[in-house]
């Protein structure tokens, strides 16, 4: 039963976020926890940004956990689920948000086309934005299935569903993700878990940060959004929030975009 007062109310599921030291992640975390999801695992690859993202949510209100971990590493993955699940007892919600965001320096920065590049280059977008959705859904999914519920959330980028020159290999790990994502809807339905995408375009976060700075770069990239601002994080995670809350309990293997109108879905 959906509470009408607060449609977004968690009702005390436990998430899991990755990458969430900063950025969109830390903003998604943040919003778990202030509508209370019963723990919320701040993860990042740097712990000391998990640590003030967790601290942030306790300090308002919310209950968290701060975790180490590299999503690119299955063992590191296991060993965050085990941590998480002793604390919660659970993990119903995982946000698949780490990510590269980066430009394959070799492709942007020295202009050297896709077809020139060094294969052995590709592996840092591979890892982190297809690799880690893999590892974390292999690790997670094992106690929604025993539960019966679940929901998976997977951050993308509209590089991936339309396409970014110069950002081939990022382009196709974060449109191999979403692929994930309608293949384990098919076969978690059964079980009343969602997995689902969130297709995003430029947002303000520290990745960006080199790209805000430049005025005649964002003045010509804002041509390209039908709202004419880039996305702040809580833009992502209002949609992020929604699809973890039972509000969204009929949608499943969708890929949304968030993007100001930067490309449309059908
Ligand atoms: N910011 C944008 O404009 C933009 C656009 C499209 C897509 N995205 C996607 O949105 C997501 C969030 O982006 P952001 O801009 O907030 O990024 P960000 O770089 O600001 O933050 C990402 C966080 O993930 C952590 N991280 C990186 N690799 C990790 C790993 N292997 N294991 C655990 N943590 C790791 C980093 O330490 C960092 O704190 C990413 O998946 C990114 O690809 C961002």
């Amino acid at each position: 039963m959906i509470n009408m007062q607060n449609i977004l109310d968690l009702n005390g599921k436990v998430g899991l976020v990755t990458g969430a030291g900063q950025g969109v992640g830390r903003q998604i975390a943040l919003h778990l926890g202030a509508h209370n999801a019963g723990g919320v695992i701040v993860n990042d690859f740097y712990l000391e940004r998990a640590e003030a993202v967790a601290a942030e949510i306790v300090q308002a209100g919310g209950k968290a956990i701060p975790l180490q971990g590299d999503v690119s590493n299955f063992e590191s993955v296991e060993h965050m689920v085990n941590v998480g699940n002793q604390h919660f007892g659970k993990i119903d919600i995982i946000v698949n948000n780490a990510g590269n965001s980066g430009a394959n320096p070799e492709s942007v920065v020295r202009g050297v086309p896709f077809w020139e590049t060094d294969p052995k280059s590709w592996d840092p977008w591979l890892d982190v934005n297809l690799l880690g959705v893999l590892n974390c859904c292999r690790a997670t999914i094992p106690g929604m299935v025993e539960r019966k519920e679940g929901r998976i959330i997977t951050i993308m980028s509209d590089a991936g569903r339309v396409g970014e020159q110069g950002l081939e290999v990022y382009s196709a790990a974060k449109a191999g993700a979403a692929g994930l994502m309608r293949a384990l809807a098919r076969s978690l339905g059964r079980y009343m878990i969602t997995a689902n995408t969130v297709s995003i375009a430029a947002t303000n976060t520290p990745a960006l940060a080199s790209r805000l700075e430049d005025e005649e770069l964002m003045r010509k990239m804002l041509n390209n959004y039908v709202i004419r601002r880039i996305g702040e994080p809580s833009d992502i995670a209002n949609m992020a929030l929604f699809l973890a809350s039972d509000a969204s309990g009929w949608i499943t293997g969708q890929t949304y975009p968030v993007n100001g109108g930067f490309s449309f879905n059908l």
